[in-house]
């Protein structure tokens, strides 16, 4: 049976905070939402599992629990749009306008222009080799449409379950298990859209203070605890690209533990010019880990870009204790205060001044500032 995306089908709530811990069992969660009635703020607050919290980045930084949109619901597409991908979550509005999300309810709607639309476009893409392996994971599961449902309800459940330890599944990787399919799979349908154009944005603000040389031919090399991923990661080049040598970027991926004692490079299988860290700091912001990566900035290593998810990160203090240069690429002078979420780690004494204006994003409001006020 085809794995169903989760916009194609009953969208799921998210459960209340302990529900696992109560003795309710997966099957006992109500997993259908009425999508035909307007929903209340306090029930869409309910059904998306989006609340207020003054203190998290999504209401600190963007408008969860104050959006003025309602999710989209079941093949229900952006009056205007015309949809791009199955899971409706990229839209070409006409003269040059796109819509897209980035996020399971299809409720945070972001725009971009031309220059973003045609990269999203070649996103959708490279989504369609990436999806087909993960779906695959799916369907070769006995029951490939609980494996989707339990993937969804792991990712829905973890933010509301903090306290619970990660190797509970909350965090599929923490320990370096193989992520459950279908949290993978949905992992990668929303995440992809995400990181993409963070990561974009995060090398727009970088390039601004001056942290990239014109390298023309791109060595990647991803390290993660967690092996499964590779198949993923070489199945992002076009097949014929990748054929015919890649075009000069090739991609790698070796499985490294930030915490095992064993050098980035040795492990990389080469040296190392510029360090991309993603969405990783939640689980090693450890003395042992600033010392990583300040060793990796004093022995070659040019600039380290981190986007993460949480406003707050104490990695920040415990490398500027080892003398790495620290810039935080956000707006910083806001009322929402600090925020973390895009840095740059350079060698102690580098310089890397703020640019002089405001800076045109291809993808604006990424990550969210919308509602950052002076
Ligand atoms: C939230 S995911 C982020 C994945 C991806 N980088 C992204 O941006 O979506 C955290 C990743 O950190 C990896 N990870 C966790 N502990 C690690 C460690 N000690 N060393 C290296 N990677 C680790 C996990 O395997 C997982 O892939």
């Amino acid at each position: 049976m085809p794995y169903v995306p989760p916009h194609r089908r009953n969208q799921v709530p998210a459960p209340a905070a302990g529900a696992e811990s109560q003795g309710k069992s997966l099957s006992d969660l109500d997993y259908s939402v009425d999508r035909g009635r307007d929903l209340s703020v306090d029930r869409l607050a309910e059904a998306t599992g989006y609340k207020y919290n003054p203190k998290g980045a999504p209401s600190r930084f963007g408008s969860a629990g104050r959006n003025p949109h309602r999710p989209l619901g079941e093949g229900e597409d952006v009056p205007g749009g015309a949809r791009l991908d199955e899971d409706g979550m990229v839209y070409d509005m006409g003269g040059g306008q796109c819509t897209y999300f980035q996020d399971r309810m299809r409720q945070y709607p972001f725009a971009t222009e031309t220059a973003g639309l045609a990269l999203l476009r070649r996103l959708l893409l490279v989504n369609e080799r990436v999806f087909a392996l993960s779906d695959a994971r799916v369907n070769a599961t006995s029951d490939p449409t609980e494996t989707a449902r339990h993937g969804e309800h792991l990712y829905v459940m973890k933010p509301t379950m903090k306290s619970a330890p990660k190797s509970a599944g909350m965090a599929p990787g923490r320990h370096g298990e193989f992520p459950p399919p279908g949290w993978q799979a949905l992992y990668l349908r929303l995440k992809s859209f995400q990181r993409f154009t963070e990561s974009w944005a995060l090398f727009e603000r970088a390039a601004a203070r001056g942290v990239f040389d014109p390298w023309l031919q791109l060595d990647l090399v991803s390290l993660d605890l967690q092996p499964s991923w590779e198949p993923y990661l070489l199945a992002l080049p076009e097949p014929a690209e990748a054929e015919a040598g890649g075009g000069g970027t090739t991609y790698r991926f070796a499985q490294w533990d930030i915490k095992a004692g064993v050098d980035a490079r040795d492990a990389a299988g080469g040296p190392l010019d510029l360090c991309l860290v993603s969405n990783v700091l939640v689980y090693c912001s450890d003395e042992p880990s600033a010392a990583v990566l300040a060793a990796l900035l004093e022995s070659g290593v040019k600039a380290i870009l981190l986007n993460e998810r949480g406003g707050e990160q104490k990695m920040v203090g415990m490398v500027e204790r080892h003398g790495v240069v620290v810039a935080k690429l956000l707006d910083q002078d806001s009322a929402a205060g600090r925020d973390d979420r895009q840095l740059v780690f350079a060698p102690a004494g580098t310089s890397l001044p703020s640019p002089s204006g405001a800076l045109a994003h291809v993808f604006p409001n990424v990550p969210y500032e919308e509602s950052k006020q002076r």
